[in-house]
């Protein structure tokens, strides 16, 4: 029996993340949008990362959620781009190839969103993957946010300019479809 549970960032999770941007493999990460050149130096991350840690929820410029199994952390979800009481863009990263396509995925998005909406008070969670990368399209398509548009930008500081899908859910979809399920979800493996 698995266990999957989301928290927010705390000092500790901040090696694995930097760990998981400075050592996973170049083609991984330029399918996912990345340019290699814009990845920052394991110190500049951890203290991008460090900082959002003291910052009080209106102030933040990033929100990350942890995404554990069993206790363990195995990825993340982060919002950036916040306009406080209005909106922000949202990613996804399972840290390990062999804890993608499970399922996983869906279910750790529909447990970090009650975070991101409520504690930023956010009208609309967009997100914008590589229309190429088929598993964050597919993850929140299956999760309820709606594909708006196909269209090509620089979705981040670390990408390259890319066609993107761009996802999303407003908080009334939000309340209606996801906010009162669990916010624990136990997975039986076959
Ligand atoms: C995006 C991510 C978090 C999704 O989580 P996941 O646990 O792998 O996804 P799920 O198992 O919940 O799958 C959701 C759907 O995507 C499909 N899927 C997952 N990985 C896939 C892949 N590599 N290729 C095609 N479909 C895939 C699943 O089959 C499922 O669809 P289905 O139910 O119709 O079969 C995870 O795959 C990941 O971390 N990928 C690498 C990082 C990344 O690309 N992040 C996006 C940056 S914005």
């Amino acid at each position: 029996m698995n266990i999957l549970t989301v928290r927010e960032i705390q000092q500790s999770d901040i090696p694995k993340i930097t760990y998981y941007w400075v050592n996973s493999k170049p083609d991984f990460l330029v399918h996912m949008g990345v340019d290699l050149s814009k990845i920052p130096t394991p110190e500049s991350l951890s203290s991008i990362l460090a900082e959002q840690l003291v910052q009080d929820y209106d102030k933040k410029g990033a929100y990350c959620m942890i995404w554990l199994l069993n206790d363990e952390p195995i990825g993340h979800s982060n919002v950036n781009k916040i306009n406080f009481g209005k909106d922000a863009s949202m990613h996804l990263h399972l840290w390990d190839a062999n804890f993608r396509d499970r399922g996983y995925g869906v279910d750790f998005v529909k447990m970090s969103l009650p975070y991101f909406f409520d504690n930023l008070q956010l009208e609309n969670i967009y997100s914008e993957p590589h229309a190429q990368n088929l598993s964050p399209n597919k993850t929140l398509e299956k999760v309820g946010f709606t594909l708006v548009d196909t269209y090509i930008t620089m979705p981040g500081w670390i990408n390259y300019d890319q066609p993107v899908n761009r996802w999303e859910m407003s908080r009334e979809v939000f309340e209606r479809t996801i906010k009162y399920g669990a916010l624990q979800k136990t997975v039986i493996d076959a």
